[in-house]
């Protein structure tokens, strides 16, 4: 049976394994914000997951709010930090707002394409207006679609969880949609699980209109979050935006 909830107990329980090398990214992250608004400074992560860069934020100093769909997500977090230092919302991100302003709003790893449709993705990007404090920034981190776009066959990828488990990742997309589509199989010899993830990617040129449209201006676009300029062959991009009456 294939699931379409992708944040269940299953993946939420091996999440933290399905990026091995994330360590220096996470790392990288951190300095970015810290470059960005130095501690203390309240920080909101839309879809804060297990905590991989609100914990350690936390620990730095800051006030860290956490949104996220997965109860699942939020268990896990709330296992690493005992001592609840990331306060965290059960929430969609898309269409709840903390009531709050923020000095810098923050969703990372493609997490802002798991807004299906353009409604929900402007939605969420006012939002992020309506939160960001003044001289607040919105930083993004999604990948580069072009070399998806183009796809005509599924692709197929198999994921290291650990001695005994993988992952096997088919990705097919349906680019009249812009439509990503994962079927994620979880193979560690229990019963094999299948989870479903729709994603809608955008090109970097709709992202910042949709932003303009929802009052955010971008300042900054970087290929990675250490500052590599963003060329013609990045496979990500990292983008700061601020309010547009204030740049
Ligand atoms: C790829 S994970 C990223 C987790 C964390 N930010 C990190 O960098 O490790 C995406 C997370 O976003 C959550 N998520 C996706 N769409 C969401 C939405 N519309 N509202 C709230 N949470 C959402 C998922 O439940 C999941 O925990």
């Amino acid at each position: 049976m294939i699931k379409h909830a992708p944040y269940d107990e299953r993946l939420a329980g091996v999440y933290d394994l399905m990026y091995p090398h994330i360590e220096i990214d996470t790392a990288a992250t951190l300095d970015l914000v810290e470059r960005l608004r130095p501690a203390p400074a309240r920080v909101l992560e839309l879809g804060v997951g297990t905590g991989r860069i609100a914990i350690p934020l936390a620990e730095r100093g800051y006030e860290v709010h956490g949104i996220d769909g997965s109860a699942a997500m939020l268990e896990q977090l709330a296992r690493k930090d005992p001592d609840s230092r990331v306060t965290t919302q059960l929430a969609d991100f898309t269409g709840t707002t903390t009531g709050r302003e923020h000095d810098l709003i923050l969703v990372v790893l493609n997490t802002f394409f798991s807004a299906v449709t353009r409604e929900q993705q402007i939605s969420c990007l006012r939002g992020v207006h309506k939160q960001l404090a003044p001289a607040g920034r919105f930083v993004i981190e999604v990948f580069e679609p072009a070399p998806f776009h183009g796809l005509t066959q599924p692709t197929t990828s198999v994921r290291h969880l650990g001695a005994n488990a993988v992952m096997l990742d088919v990705v097919s997309v349906d680019r009249s949609h812009q439509l990503m589509v994962g079927v994620h199989t979880i193979l560690d010899g229990g019963v094999p699980e299948t989870v479903q993830h729709i994603i809608r990617y955008v090109f970097p040129s709709e992202l910042d209109l949709l932003a303009e449209l929802c009052g955010l201006k971008l300042v900054d676009r970087w290929g990675d979050f250490t500052g590599q300029p963003f060329t013609a062959a990045s496979h990500r991009h990292v983008s700061v935006y601020a309010k547009a009456d204030e740049v």
